[in-house]
């Protein structure tokens, strides 16, 4: 980067059903990370909200301009940016580039989405036009059929069993249990997992994300601010942001159990940040179904293709494990707002960084983090590298 980029604030409400619009939600997102920061009449420059459809799924356009004026920010200039799931780490990206790029020394990021508004079949249908109409969705393929594809192609490749699979969902509930902003915050058994309702087989009710109501925010800044800043060990550094593509359809990618989207990314980050897989200290991957947490961990380079189930079972990834992934319960069970998911993520790397991790979800001497946002199935990928400052 061609200037330091420096997280000074961060915010997120609950995830879950909730009654507040999507507005309140970022405002109230907004207004923890502007607190969080301890910056007395900072300027801001610019607002970013990464957000996936508020259009459809809330009726409500324009978000950047609303949130401009809601958040007492104008004249600020403010722009609404959207890549699916990863809507929200793509407006972290957009943030980053403001102040690398000089045309901005203070961004409020916000990350957010409203998706209980509208009922489950109609919000499936809207996460469903990401994908692609001519190979996918016009078959009525939604984002958990073509997960339940790549899973049974995981199970054929790698042996992978059904008992081993609900392993994964059993880490998320197990660390969202002491998550308080979490949208389920329930311990379930790898039998709840096994006997829960097919969603799409081999999927059950719990090897999915929920379609959840959130936001969450940070308060990006440059070197300037850094005098200005209370407290130097609540500041984070970014050291290295991710960002690729690949083919819209699964049907045209050399693999459907591997990403490509995500080494890409991930190479870029790492290349930027002048730091390899092993010098991170904490995880924080889309994990929207179950397998996909084995695909991530393994497209990152944490583990060999197939094996990162023996990682799981063995609690290498739980917190207290040598490579912790999603301690804060991941999409399964912190809940995925679509467009605030890459946001939350940012959220709980920085508590992470700083010692204030919720009781119990604290990764030792956490010093660099990892955030990887998936914006599509397996596609648009954003990854994030963190360091503390002090
Ligand atoms: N995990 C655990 N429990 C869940 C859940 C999930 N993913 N989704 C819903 N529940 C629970 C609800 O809390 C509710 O419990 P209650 O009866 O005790 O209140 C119950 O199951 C029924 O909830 P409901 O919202 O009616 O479920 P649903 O069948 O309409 O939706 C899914 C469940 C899994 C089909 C839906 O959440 C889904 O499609 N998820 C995938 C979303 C997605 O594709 N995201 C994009 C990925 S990139």
């Amino acid at each position: 980067m061609n200037r330091p980029v420096f997280i000074a604030g961060v915010g997120m409400t609950p995830f879950g059903v909730l009654h507040d619009s999507i507005t309140e939600l970022s405002s109230k997102a907004s207004l923890q990370a502007l607190q969080d920061s301890g910056l007395v009449d900072a300027r801001i420059d610019r607002l970013v909200v990464g957000c996936q459809n508020p259009d459809e799924f809330t009726g409500i356009g324009h978000l950047s301009t609303i949130m401009s004026d809601q958040l007492g920010l104008v004249p600020s200039g403010a722009t609404r940016v959207e890549t699916g799931p990863s809507s929200g780490a793509s407006g972290f990206e957009v943030g980053c580039s403001f102040i690398a790029s000089g045309l901005a020394e203070s961004v409020l990021v916000i990350g957010a989405e409203k998706m209980s508004e509208v009922g489950r079949g109609i919000a499936s249908k809207i996460l469903a036009k990401m994908m692609s109409n001519e190979n996918e969705t016009r078959y009525g393929a939604t984002p958990t059929a073509l997960a339940a594809l790549i899973t049974r192609r995981y199970m054929h490749e790698h042996g992978l069993t059904r008992d081993e699979l609900s392993l994964v969902p059993v880490k998320a509930h197990r660390n969202g249990a002491k998550n308080p902003l979490a949208h389920f915050q329930r311990e379930v058994t790898i039998d709840e997992v096994n006997v829960s309702r097919i969603v799409a087989d081999p999927l059950t009710l719990y090897d999915c994300s929920p379609m959840s109501d959130g936001a969450a925010a940070a308060l990006l800044v440059s070197e300037k601010y850094i005098p200005k800043l209370p407290s130097k060990e609540l500041i984070a550094k970014v050291l290295g942001v991710g960002h690729a593509t690949d083919f819209h359809a699964i049907q045209h990618r050399d693999s459907i159990t591997s990403f490509k989207a995500t080494k890409v990314s991930a190479d870029a980050a790492f290349k930027m940040a002048k730091c390899t897989v092993k010098d991170i200290d904490v995880f924080e991957l889309h994990d929207a179904f179950s397998i996909l947490e084995l695909v991530n961990m393994e497209d990152i380079g944490l583990f060999p293709k197939g094996e990162s189930i023996n990682f799981v079972r063995d609690e290498i990834t739980a917190v207290h494990g040598d490579t912790p992934v999603n301690p804060t319960g991941g999409l399964k069970s912190r809940g995925h707002p679509t467009g605030a998911t890459g946001m939350a993520q940012i959220h709980d790397l920085v508590r992470q960084l700083r010692g204030t991790a919720p009781k119990g979800l604290q990764v030792q001497s956490a010093r660099k983090g990892l955030a990887h946002n998936i914006g599509g199935l397996g596609n648009n990928m954003v990854v994030s590298i963190l360091e503390c400052f002090s």
